[in-house]
């Protein structure tokens, strides 16, 4: 089949060039992301391949339609970029990458938590300037602590079992409740008693209608005093500017991100010569007690080899006019 590429790093490259060795799949990489202006470049393709910033509205869907591209391979397991009622009724068929690295995530979650307890980002350039000081770094000991944990799909149930290592209570709230999680002694709960009683929350669930800014003021006011709030979901998920709000009074007392609701136009490009022009993000990289990554959490080498191999054959399976397993249809 012959798919174009978008939003495409050299790792992505190197990965899938690696993986479609021996497979007839015609590969083209561009750097370009994917939107209506760009569907054009797309231009003699079958299938375009996308990740999580490319934007497939309708007008995008509409111009890959007009185009011949029947599939849209996506190269990631959310799919709240894509107008599947769109899709639909153009005929595109949508294939994603459901499991990849939940593990990675997972670790990657429990990184920022360890990481803003211990202040390692402070420690590091402290101790390269021969300052050994340990005013500012008092931390907490994981172990008891309640962890409240949103979404226990494959990302969120590792992370329960990880945060069950260190000795912490964990509380859990999914409308799906993983009998085998519960009998390892999570505790399903609903959401406002999550809230009340967690120390730190971490957030696994997708970005849909029902979970759009899920932590809003309300929803941060009903939460402990100096709680810390671990997004590695979606940015969506998180009322930013509330967020913002409730850091400067001190009731948020750490925040770990690695996804912001404006990340299509910075993550994932070296900005660095750039003036920032989002103020609100620039605003989050005041605070000493926050900490971003750019939606790394996924970055793994197991996941790059997962995500390869699972794409290349969700396009062979269309190709074959087999059933593809994930394929993502409007529920
Ligand atoms: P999953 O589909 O296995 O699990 C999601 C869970 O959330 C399900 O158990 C579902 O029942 C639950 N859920 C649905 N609505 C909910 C609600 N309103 N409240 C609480 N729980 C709810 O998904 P998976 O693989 O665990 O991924 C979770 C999210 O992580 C994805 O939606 C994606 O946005 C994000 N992700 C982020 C990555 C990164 O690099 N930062 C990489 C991969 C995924």
């Amino acid at each position: 089949m012959k798919v174009v590429f978008f939003g495409a790093k050299t790792y992505d490259r190197d990965s899938f060039e690696r993986v479609n060795q021996g497979s007839d799949h015609e590969l083209t990489f561009l750097e370009a992301h994917l939107n209506q202006a760009s569907a054009a470049l797309a231009r003699g393709a079958e299938a375009v391949c996308a990740f999580v910033n490319d934007q497939l509205d309708r007008p995008c869907l509409q111009a890959l339609h007009d185009q011949g591209v029947g599939t849209v391979a996506l190269r990631c397991a959310g799919f709240n970029n894509v107008d599947l009622a769109a899709a639909q009724e153009l005929g595109i068929t949508v294939v994603r990458v459901p499991e990849y690295s939940p593990h990675g995530v997972a670790e990657h979650a429990v990184a920022l938590i360890l990481g803003l307890n211990r202040k390692i980002y402070r420690v590091y350039n402290r101790v390269r300037e021969n300052n050994f000081s340990l005013e500012g770094l008092l931390g907490f000991n994981l172990n008891t602590r309640t962890v409240g944990v949103i979404g226990t799909g494959r990302i969120g149930s590792v992370f329960c079992r990880i945060m069950q290592g260190f000795g912490c209570r964990v509380l859990a709230y999914d409308p799906t409740v993983n009998t085998g999680l519960q009998l390892c002694g999570v505790e399903y709960t609903d959401l406002a008693t999550l809230f009340r009683e967690s120390d730190i929350i971490s957030l696994h669930c997708p970005l849909n209608t029902a979970t759009h800014h899920l932590v809003n003021e309300a929803a941060i006011l009903s939460m402990k005093p100096g709680v810390m709030l671990i997004n590695t979901s979606r940015g969506g998920l998180v009322d930013t500017q509330a967020v913002i709000q409730y850091l400067k009074t001190g009731h948020i007392g750490y925040l770990g991100l690695d996804v912001y609701e404006e990340e299509a136009d910075l993550f994932f490009e070296d900005e660095s010569g750039q003036i920032l022009e989002d103020d609100q993000f620039a605003r989050l990289l005041t605070f000493p007690n926050v900490l971003i990554s750019g939606h790394q959490a996924f970055f793994t080498a197991e996941a790059l080899e997962n995500i390869a191999t699972t794409t290349l054959q969700n396009l062979t399976d269309i190709e074959q006019s087999k059933t593809c397993p994930n394929q993502v249809t409007l529920s």
